[in-house]
C-alpha cells in the first residue's frame, strides 16, 4: 500500500517525508488556496522533497484549457501528476495527456461507473472520495471495494485506486483490507496511525524497569 500525503503545506510535507513512509503527495485547489502562496512555487518545492507522484490540479473546465494548464504544470518537474476532474472534458483531457506519457490522477470520483470511465481514459490514478460519501450517508468504502473488484477483472486496466477524502485510521485499515493501491492521508491521520495506548503503556513500563537496573546501553 502506498502512502501519499494530502496537503499543500510544504513544512508538513518536509516533516512527514522524514518518516520515510511517504510515497507521494496530493494537492487540490482548496489545499493550495490555504497556503496563500504561488501554486507553481509550492508544487516545485514539494516535488523537490518527495520524488514520487505529486498531484497538481487544473482549474480549467474546458478540454483545450485543461490541456494547456496540464502541459504547463507538468513542466514543473518530472514527478508532477496532473489532476483532472471526472467530467467529460476532464476524461477527454486525461486520455490525451496519458497518451502523451503524462501521469493523470482523475479526481472527484463518486461511483464505480465513473471509475470505469477513468480507467478506459488511461488514468494513472482514480481518486474516489470516501469521506464525502460517508458525509451524505453512503458507505465510501463500499465504493472502494467495488472499484478494486471491477479493475481486477480487467488486467488491461492499469489505473491505481487512490483512496481520497480520508478522515480517520479506520479508512486506511479498510482500504488495505480491500486491496486499494494508495491512500492519501491528511497529515493528522498519518500521525494518528502510530498511536495505541497499549504501546505507550508498554513502553513506559519497559523504561521504568530498565531504569531500576542502573545500566546504560552504549551508543556508537
Ligand atoms: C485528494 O486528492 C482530495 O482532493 C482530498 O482527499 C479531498 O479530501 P476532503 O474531502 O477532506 O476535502
Amino acid at each position: 500500500m502506498k502512502f501519499f500525503v494530502d496537503t499543500a503545506d510544504v513544512a508538513e510535507i518536509q516533516d512527514l517525508a522524514a518518516t520515510g513512509l511517504v510515497d507521494g503527495v496530493t494537492t487540490n485547489p482548496s489545499l493550495a488556496a490555504k497556503t496563500g502562496r504561488n501554486f507553481v512555487d509550492v508544487v516545485a518545492e514539494i516535488c523537490a522533497i518527495v520524488p514520487g507522484p505529486v498531484s497538481a490540479e487544473v482549474v480549467a473546465t474546458e478540454y483545450e484549457a485543461m490541456l494547456r494548464q496540464g502541459r504547463a504544470l507538468r513542466k514543473i518537474a518530472d514527478n508532477v501528476t496532473i489532476k483532472l476532474p471526472l467530467t467529460p472534458d476532464g476524461l477527454r483531457a486525461c486520455k490525451t495527456l496519458s497518451d502523451e506519457g503524462t501521469m493523470v490522477n482523475v479526481t472527484l470520483c463518486f461511483s464505480a461507473a465513473q471509475a470505469i470511465l477513468a480507467a478506459k481514459a488511461g488514468a494513472s490514478f482514480i481518486s474516489p472520495f470516501v469521506g464525502r460519501l460517508d458525509d451524505i450517508g453512503q458507505d465510501g468504502m463500499d465504493l472502494i471495494g467495488d472499484i478494486v473488484a471491477i479493475y481486477s477483472n480487467y488486467p488491461a486496466f492499469t489505473t491505481e485506486v487512490l483512496v481520497a477524502s480520508i478522515r480517520h485510521p479506520i479508512h486506511v485499515v479498510e482500504a488495505g483490507r480491500l486491496g486499494a493501491d494508495v491512500v492519501t492521508l491528511p497529515p493528522k491521520v498519518l500521525r494518528q496511525l502510530y498511536g495505541h495506548p497499549l504501546t505507550d503503556k508498554g513502553l513506559a513500563a519497559f523504561l521504568a524497569d530498565w531504569e531500576k537496573t542502573g545500566q546504560t546501553i552504549p551508543e556508537e
